[in-house]
């Protein structure tokens, strides 16, 4: 049975199989959880993006984890919020998804996910909570290779707003 767990911290300290990053279509770093991830892995990380051609809103694609405890990074893309009638949901939902899909495909066994858009990209963070477990959880009623999966939360408002839904 693969836990599902929230916790509070910094996904860049997480000895996991993988973190994944909400990361921009360049692939190339930026800000938040971003920088924080390609700061922390050095200059390898984005040396191997830079072969990977980008990556389009709702996709995933894997890289080495180079100077991080984590073994491997998932990069996806979020939607950025513009009120939720252009298609947000269903492509925060495809970043959990493919993320997870890319995760089985190299038979990790622990994964970190960041609250996915609800930084720089303004998702908001009850409605992004929802998608990500209800996703998670669907992902999960197949069989699984996964042991773990963690929600970091970096704030109090995305830790108990991920509590509340996982808790329902
Ligand atoms: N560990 C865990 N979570 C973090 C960390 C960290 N070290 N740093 C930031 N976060 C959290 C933020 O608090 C937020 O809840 O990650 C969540 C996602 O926020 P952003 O990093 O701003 O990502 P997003 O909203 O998806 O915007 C992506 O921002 O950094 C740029 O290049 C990135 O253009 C892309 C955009």
């Amino acid at each position: 049975m693969t836990e599902i767990s929230v916790v509070r911290g910094d996904i860049t300290k997480l000895e996991v199989d993988a973190i994944v990053n909400a990361a921009n279509p360049s692939l190339l770093g930026g800000g938040g959880v971003d920088g924080a991830i390609h700061r922390a892995a050095g200059p390898g990380l984005v040396a191997q993006c830079r072969t990977l051609g980008g990556c389009e809103t709702g996709e995933a694609k894997i890289t080495g984890g180079y100077r991080l405890a984590a073994k491997a990074v998932i990069h996806t893309v979020g939607p950025v919020w513009h009120g939720g009638d252009q298609g947000e949901s269903a492509l925060l939902a495809s970043c959990y998804r493919n993320s997870l899909a890319l995760a089985e495909e190299h038979n990790l066994k622990t994964i970190a996910f960041p609250a996915i858009s609800c930084g720089v990209y303004g998702y908001p963070i009850p409605e992004a909570a929802e998608v990500a477990i209800s996703t998670i959880r669907e992902h999960l009623n197949e069989p699984s290779n996964l042991e773990r999966v963690i929600l970091v939360a970096f704030n109090d408002e995305i830790f108990d707003a991920n509590q509340r839904v996982l808790a329902d």
